[in-house]
């Protein structure tokens, strides 16, 4: 039989994936080590339970104690894995910015969850920090993790993530990007792969309202520089003890809508739905593509899954409300809007009667029109058939459309955008032709335009 003991024999070894489409823009390969393939969805779950097994050992964590931890949600989650095969008991304080659903699965695996104000500094008695400090002073055989000072957090790194990615590439490996929160996994894995070959370069992703970057550059720790920000897991208003600066080459700011762009374009994209911080991780590359030559090998860690940010860079109506959406239409918008989708034509030889017909039957003011070999060579529009009955004796509704038809609708990309379309629309030519990347026809009238503004 083949099994595993316990949840916990899953985590690590999760697989490299390349990038296909989003990394067209860049000129080497990149290859994604996707740690949602852990069971907590996380990377962090090497780490909780390298942290939990150090304490174990060290006798600072007994059987039946309590685990406290303050935590965005994912090394809870993996705490919360190791406390419920090991029978610990967690409390995990948690800022106000996470989202309810990290909370909720937080609660679904049997932590207590307290939720503290994110915009306050980590000294302010309020803080997550403070607040788990002083429970674990309150609370008999507690144990606090300190996931930001205790080193067996990077350590994890150092035996497992650098490794794997090693193995997995051969020792080809050129350039390792990844966010930097606590700074457990690029310092572990930087650990680990320099020992290999110095000449691996490490770039840390960094948030804008974060110390990291300038501190990195200058040695200094700047307050201004702190200010609240949205990504979730990246950046601080600390320098945690497991930042080894020395290993880093560089840090790349991203800015919070970048990074929720990035990663809604890895899901639809690349198939592969990730959370907000791999989204920046992914915005950070991009940006430093001008380093980059077609001989690299660029390893780019993703820390968890998209499903704890569905109802927020998932969801349209938050991103919009942050101004993170482009508002602006493309003719495919309008297009998503119609409740038809057929294109509607009419051979050149036809009579304006029937042309008028096919207008009445369809509801339609105007009709491309083709030839025999079904190419566009005209169109015609209601007024230019009523015009011509109003000025013709009657009996002419039998001639053909050829007769007073005008040139062929414009036929433009499906993602132009809707602002553009007033060069092409007109009071005499109302409409165009949207064609998608597949070759499909639609027309896109100046009714459809005023029903989707
Ligand atoms: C979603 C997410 N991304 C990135 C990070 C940063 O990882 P590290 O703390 O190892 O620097 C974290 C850490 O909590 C995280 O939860």
């Amino acid at each position: 039989m083949d099994f595993k003991n316990n949840i916990l024999e899953t985590i690590g070894s999760t697989p490299l994936i390349k990038l296909n489409k989003i990394a067209n823009e860049l000129p080497c390969q990149v290859l994604a080590k996707v740690e949602t393939f852990n069971p907590g969805h996380s990377i962090k779950d090497r780490m909780a339970v390298k942290m939990i097994d150090d304490a174990e050992k060290n006798g600072l964590l007994k059987p039946g104690g309590t685990i406290i931890e303050c935590t965005s949600g994912n090394t809870g989650m993996g705490i919360a894995l190791v406390s419920a095969v090991r029978g610990y008991k967690c409390i995990f304080t948690t800022t106000d910015k996470q989202s309810k659903e990290k909370m909720d699965i937080l609660k679904a695996v049997g932590a207590e969850v307290i939720v503290c104000p994110t915009n306050v500094t980590a000294e302010n008695a309020m803080s997550y920090y403070s607040v788990a400090e002083r429970l674990s002073k309150e609370i008999p055989n507690s144990y606090w993790c300190n996931q930001y000072d205790n080193l067996s957090n990077r350590e994890a790194h150092y035996e497992s993530t650098g490794p794997e990615i090693w193995k997995q590439t051969d020792g080809k490996i050129t350039h390792l990007i990844v966010g930097v929160g606590t700074g457990g996994t690029i310092s572990g894995t930087a650990k680990y792969l320099k020992e290999q070959n110095p000449n691996v370069k490490i770039w840390g992703v960094d948030t804008y309202g974060s110390v990291f970057k300038k501190y990195h550059e200058t040695g200094e720790f700047d307050e201004k520089e702190i200010y609240p920000y949205i990504t979730e897991g990246i950046g601080e208003d600390i320098l945690p003890k497991n930042v080894d600066f020395s290993l880093i080459d560089h840090f790349e700011k991203v800015s919070d809508k970048d990074g929720a762009v990035y990663a809604r374009r890895l899901a639809k994209e690349e198939g592969i739905l990730l959370g907000y911080s791999c989204g920046s991780a992914m915005a950070g590359l991009i940006q430093l593509k001008d380093q980059l030559s077609p001989d690299d090998i660029v390893v780019i860690i993703f820390h968890d899954h998209g499903s704890r940010y569905v109802g927020k860079i998932y969801n349209d109506e938050w991103m919009r409300e942050r101004g993170f959406l482009d508002t602006e239409l493309k003719v495919e918008d309008l297009l998503s809007r119609k409740l038809t989708t057929e294109f509607i034509t009419v051979n050149k030889e036809k009579s304006v009667k029937i042309v008028l017909d096919l207008m009445k039957e369809h509801d339609i003011s105007q009709l491309p029109v083709t030839n025999g070999e079904e190419e566009l060579v005209g169109s015609v529009t209601e007024s230019t058939i009523l015009s011509f009955i109003l000025e013709n004796p009657l009996n002419n509704i039998e001639a053909p459309i050829s007769k007073i038809m005008d040139k062929p609708f414009p036929v433009l990309d499906t993602d132009t955008y809707v602002k553009e379309l007033n060069k092409y629309i007109t009071k005499e030519r109302p409409a165009v032709i949207a064609k998608d990347k597949s070759g499909k026809l639609q027309v896109v009238t100046n009714y459809d335009i005023i029903q989707a503004l």
